[in-house]
């Protein structure tokens, strides 16, 4: 197990990703339903934010919801549903105590309305925070994403608000859900599951990949020193040889 000290506080990244996998499996195993799970895997969530805040992450995003998930048993949505408001209900004044600014990416708007309201009540309450921003994807698919950007991008170029020469890489950015947040170096999946199930496709271009058996709710500030310590033993080339990033050439 890799501790705090064993890490450059120097070269941690601004903005990690999760996407938290393995409650289901970690439930089942329990001899526990599925619910059950999701729950202890909250514990695991104020672990992350935690250790993130130590560490001096300024960005964490969590996948916590895919447009995807909506196709799972009604009653499983219905509980997800359920502990996201019962959580984030719960959890705000902490939050904020703590200096944690909320915000979300997604499709929003695709949430039951008292999700919504919730939801936006703790960013506003939060918004002025500075310590660390939380980043909850809920209803979040990158290709809904995606496509909703160029949806909105043709919209103002048939208005007149931008030309076609001004359609570059950044400002494509903009018209993300994800617009204003830095792009991970650093994208954790746990559970053992090697792919990345239509999360920050576009925002992932260069971004460092750590896959870990470990099932969410097992998933403690160490798994994430851990992650972080393997991401610091890397070399980010960026297209790049190895030489260039050691000189001037
Ligand atoms: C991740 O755990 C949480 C959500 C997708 C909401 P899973 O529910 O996918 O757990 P497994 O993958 O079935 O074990
Ligand atoms: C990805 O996990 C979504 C979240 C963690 C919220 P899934 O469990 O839904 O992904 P797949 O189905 O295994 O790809
Ligand atoms: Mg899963």
């Amino acid at each position: 197990m890799i501790d705090r000290t064993k890490i450059d506080l120097s070269k941690t990244p601004k903005h990690i990703a999760i996407i938290m996998d393995g409650n289901g499996r970690w439930a089942k195993k329990q001899g526990e339903m599925r619910l059950f799970g999701h729950n202890v895997g909250v514990e695991s969530v104020r672990e992350v934010l935690k250790g993130a805040k130590e560490l001096g992450i300024k960005y964490l995003t969590l996948y916590a919801f895919s447009t995807e998930n909506w196709n799972r048993p009604k009653e499983e949505v219905e509980g997800l549903m359920d502990l996201l408001v019962r959580t984030i209900a719960g959890e705000v004044q902490e939050l904020h105590d703590s200096g944690v600014r909320l915000q979300s990416i997604g499709d929003v708007e695709g949430l039951p309305v008292n999700c919504q309201s919730e939801l936006m009540a703790a960013i506003e309450h939060t918004k002025e925070n500075t310590e660390i921003t939380l980043v909850l994807a809920l209803n979040y698919s990158s290709k809904w994403e995606i496509v909703n950007a160029a949806k909105k991008i043709a919209a103002d170029f048939a208005a007149g608000k931008i030309a076609e020469q001004e359609i570059t890489s950044e400002l494509f950015d903009s018209y993300l859900t994800t617009a204003g947040i830095p792009d991970p170096e650093l994208l954790i999946r746990t559970s053992g599951e090697c792919r990345i199930s239509n999360f920050l496709l576009w925002q992932s271009a260069y971004t460092e990949f750590y896959f870990t058996e470990i099932l969410w709710p097992d998933f403690k500030k160490e798994h994430l020193y851990e992650a972080v310590y393997d991401y610091q033993n890397r070399e980010r080339r960026f297209g790049l040889v190895s030489e260039q990033l050691n000189s001037n050439i």
